[in-house]
């Protein structure tokens, strides 16, 4: 499943970040192309903005309108599919890989009692919490940090079960929290930090390079 409804703000493109191009290209094709080309993805759905279900059904995948907020979008993406392992993605990360996709399902595939692996990389900052963005709280230890990324892969019994919470879906930042939240084991599969997500222009022109470099 894809989650490309979102209207990206942040990026300030004048329209939905999905379609904003990136190396000559929709941003959401790139994501395309990498679940297409996984050996483990046998279906793909992708969670589209109003509008835009024709443009994006024509490039052979199932497209429904996505949700408000975006744990809503990959609930209404997650009924339209019928597979036993669900695998959600972020159209904001175009640099996955098939490697990287195929990789989280065969480890949730190998650990029967996992319900979810998701994509993460170390964090190499060091992160601070602040009471009231000035003065400064406490410092964590940036051992045990990881930042989450897509695509993260769970069995469909145990997404279902958390994204069937409506009043929890609007404040998740990823799905995997949600079935945390619900006591369901998750594994942090390793994963490239260019594996990175376009929120802001800066992003846009990184991800540019690392695309053109790649061809
Ligand atoms: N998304 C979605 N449905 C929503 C909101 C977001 O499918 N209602 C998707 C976005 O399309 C994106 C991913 O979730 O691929 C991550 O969201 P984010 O980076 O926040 O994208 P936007 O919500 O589009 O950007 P912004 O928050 O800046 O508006
Ligand atoms: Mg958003």
């Amino acid at each position: 499943m894809i989650a490309a409804a979102g209207s990206g703000q942040r990026l300030g493109a004048g329209g939905p970040k999905a379609f904003v191009e990136l190396a000559g290209r929709p941003l959401l094709d790139w994501s395309l192309d990498a679940f297409r080309a996984a050996e483990s993805i046998a279906e793909i759905v992708v969670a589209v903005p109003p509008g835009q279900e024709g443009s994006v059904a024509e490039r052979g995948v199932v497209a429904v309108e996505g949700g408000q907020h975006r744990s809503e979008s990959v609930a209404i993406a997650a009924e339209l599919c019928s597979e036993e392992i669900l695998v959600v993605h972020d159209a904001a990360r175009p640099l996955v890989t098939p490697e990287l996709i195929d990789a989280i399902v065969e480890r949730l595939v190998s650990d029967r009692e996992a319900a979810a692996v998701i994509a993460a990389a170390p964090v190499t900052d060091t992160i601070k919490r602040t009471a009231d963005g000035d003065r400064v709280e406490e410092t964590l230890d940036r051992a045990g940090l990881w930042a989450v990324q897509t695509p993260q892969a769970f069995r469909a019994d145990a997404l279902r079960g958390a994204l069937s919470d409506a009043d929890s879906l609007p404040d998740a930042t990823d799905d995997a929290m949600l079935v945390e939240r619900q006591g369901g084991r998750v594994l942090i599969h390793s994963a490239p930090a260019e594996n990175l997500k376009v929120t802001a222009p800066i992003d846009l022109r990184v991800a540019e390079l690392l695309l053109r470099e790649r061809a």
